[in-house]
């Protein structure tokens, strides 16, 4: 029988984890009131698996070659992340588009971070296509994930300069630091309630 709470995360990576590490860390310090049920990679030497296992929690590398197409990879994920209790996934650096059999298994129960203020700087190499662009300002936003790349309901943005003789390393790592700080945040609101999706708005609603 699955106990879970209603505050039980699934994360998704495929790399490095550090915001796995930051959702970790905001859960021991007790910033953010939920569980970690499941880690999942669809690559093995995804660094992040081993920052769960030393977090005690399960990691699990998922092929995408062990499945015939996208659609059958999203069902084996949907039906891992439920056979734990999931309520909520977050990708974190989950490198693959989420297709309909994960949507439709989580409506409205997938976050993601990226690394720019959407909508401007969708899809790869977000903050070197900031740079390039010579934008003064970029940032972070942590959304709702539906069927368009990078495109849900806005949950949290945070605003990151853009500072002469910046590179994309350095640009890069001045994003992750904000990413490390919204992402528990974001995922806080998401959980706490008392919002709603309205047309394409995450719309906070006002407590009396
Ligand atoms: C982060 O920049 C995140 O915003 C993007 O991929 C990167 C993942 O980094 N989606 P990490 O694996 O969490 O360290």
């Amino acid at each position: 029988m699955i106990t879970a709470s209603p505050r039980t995360l699934g994360v998704l990576i495929s790399g490095r984890g550090s915001n796995l590490q930051s959702i970790v860390d905001a859960i021991a310090a007790r910033r953010l009131d939920a569980t970690i049920a499941v880690v999942i990679s669809n690559r093995a030497e995804a660094a992040g698996l081993q920052r769960a296992r030393a977090a005690g929690i399960e990691a699990v590398h998922l092929s995408p070659r062990d499945f015939p197409d996208r659609d059958g990879y999203d069902r084996a994920l949907a039906q891992l992340l439920r056979a734990r209790g999931v309520e909520v996934v977050c990708l974190a650096g989950f490198m693959r588009l989420v297709g309909a059999a994960l949507l439709d298994a989580f409506p409205n129960r997938i976050l993601n971070i990226h690394p720019s203020l959407l909508p401007a700087f969708p899809g790869l190499d977000a903050q070197r296509q900031a740079l390039e662009h010579g934008v003064r300002v970029t940032g972070v936003t942590v959304h709702v994930v539906n069927a368009e790349l990078d495109g849900g309901p806005i949950v949290l943005q945070a605003a990151v300069p853009v500072v002469e003789g910046d590179t994309v390393d350095t640009l890069e790592a001045r994003i992750l630091a904000e990413e490390h700080r919204l992402y528990p945040e974001a995922i806080r609101v998401f959980l706490d309630g008392g919002w709603a999706i309205v047309g394409r708005r995450f719309v906070r609603l006002a407590v009396s």
